[in-house]
């Protein structure tokens, strides 16, 4: 039986892959520390890796796992902007899983879209305090209204569906079109300047990384809503910031923030927060933000479980990792995969 050293363990990770483990022949170790320089030696004894969108793979933390005898690390996440593939390259297979719930994420982001225009979670504070006045709750009729998907893959896609549904014009930008959608494309500032609402849904890398900034934010329409289910760095925080008091714009649903990796998933309640551009973003009415949650759902959780044990299990078969990504992967998305179809 393969052991397995689980990072940033929470309990509804443990419920799913308890689950599934036996069948698939491992034990599993949980930590519910963060993988990063200080924690990577608790892998020692483990025979694979397993962590999430906060933890750090950087080339520390791969340097120390590789001397541990370590050659697997399943991110149990689409994302991975969080590893260094070039120091991983040649030593520890990076498997992920690309595909979980595309509608989780964005029937997340619809309903961040829905609760900031129709200020649901106002009224629901006032109806408790037995405030029955309507003052300050007015939206708009999605239908009709404009909006601009930046990201037109898995997510972006179910997420255009959703927005049809509403009867909202769908405009989009994407580097890789994809055909056959019948998706109107067009450049990033174009969709700034036209849409009434822009919803986030494309990687982090570094063309990415504060995509959304002073610049593209002048560009934009009075009062765009803004929704971001990605990753937060796709957003200059401060220049958000500064747009929302200018009331540039008129809202935003952040369910990532670019400074989240020592806060999210954990309780700070009883403490005072240090980060002052997150803490005045909370405190705006016309503000929601939720703790990376946008996946959080059973099924979700499910084929996340599933996916992460049998990307593993191919590993230790010595099969082909299908969901194996290097630096070559993340440059073009035809890594050749030369080697018993594994990147190295
Ligand atoms: P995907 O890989 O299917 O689609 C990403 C799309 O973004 C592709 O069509 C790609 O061509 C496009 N893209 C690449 N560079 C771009 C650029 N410069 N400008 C605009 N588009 C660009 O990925 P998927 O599954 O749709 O996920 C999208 C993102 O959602 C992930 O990268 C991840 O960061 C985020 N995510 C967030 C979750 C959450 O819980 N909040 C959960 C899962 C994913």
């Amino acid at each position: 039986m393969k052991k397995l050293a689980f990072f940033d363990a929470k309990p509804y990770d443990k419920i799913w892959f308890d689950q599934l483990k036996e069948s698939y022949n491992f034990k599993i170790k949980y930590f519910e520390n963060k993988l990063n320089e200080d924690t990577a030696a608790m892998a020692a004894g483990s025979d694979g890796v397993v962590a999430f969108v906060n933890d750090t793979v950087d080339a520390p933390v791969i340097e120390t796992l590789y001397k541990q005898g370590i050659r697997i690390l399943a991110l149990r996440s689409a994302g991975y902007n969080n590893v260094d593939f070039k120091a991983a390259y040649n030593k520890i297979h990076v498997v992920r899983v690309p595909a979980y719930s595309p509608y989780a994420v964005a029937e997340h982001a619809m309903a961040l879209l829905l609760t900031l225009n129709r200020k649901i979670h106002r009224a629901y504070n006032r109806t408790r305090d037995y405030n029955f006045s309507l003052n300050g709750l007015t939206g708009f009729d999605l239908h009709g209204k404009t909006i601009g998907v930046v990201g037109t893959g898995k997510i972006g896609q179910v997420f255009i569906d959703i927005c049809r549904g509403f009867g909202l014009q769908v405009l989009a930008y994407d580097p890789f079109p994809v055909e056959g959608k019948q998706i109107e494309y067009v450049s990033l500032s174009e969709l700034c300047s036209k849409a009434d609402i822009i919803s986030l849904h494309c990687p982090l890398t570094k063309d990415t990384h504060h995509m959304i900034n002073s610049q593209t934010l002048s560009q934009m329409r009075d009062g765009v809503v803004i929704v971001n289910t990605s990753r937060g760095a796709l957003i200059d925080s401060e220049a958000l910031l500064e747009a929302i008091k200018s009331k540039k714009v008129g809202a935003a649903g952040l369910d990532v923030y670019e400074e989240e990796s020592e806060l999210f998933f954990e309780d700070f309640s009883n403490t005072i927060i240090q980060d002052d551009i997150l803490a005045r973003l909370v405190s705006m009415p016309n503000v929601i933000v939720t703790s990376h949650q946008a996946f959080l759902t059973n099924e979700a959780l499910h084929n996340i479980a599933e996916t992460t044990l049998k990307n593993l299990k191919s590993y230790f078969d010595g099969e082909e990792l299908k969901n194996e990504i290097c630096y070559q992967c993340d440059k073009a998305p035809t890594c050749e995969k030369k080697h018993a179809n594994r990147c190295f």
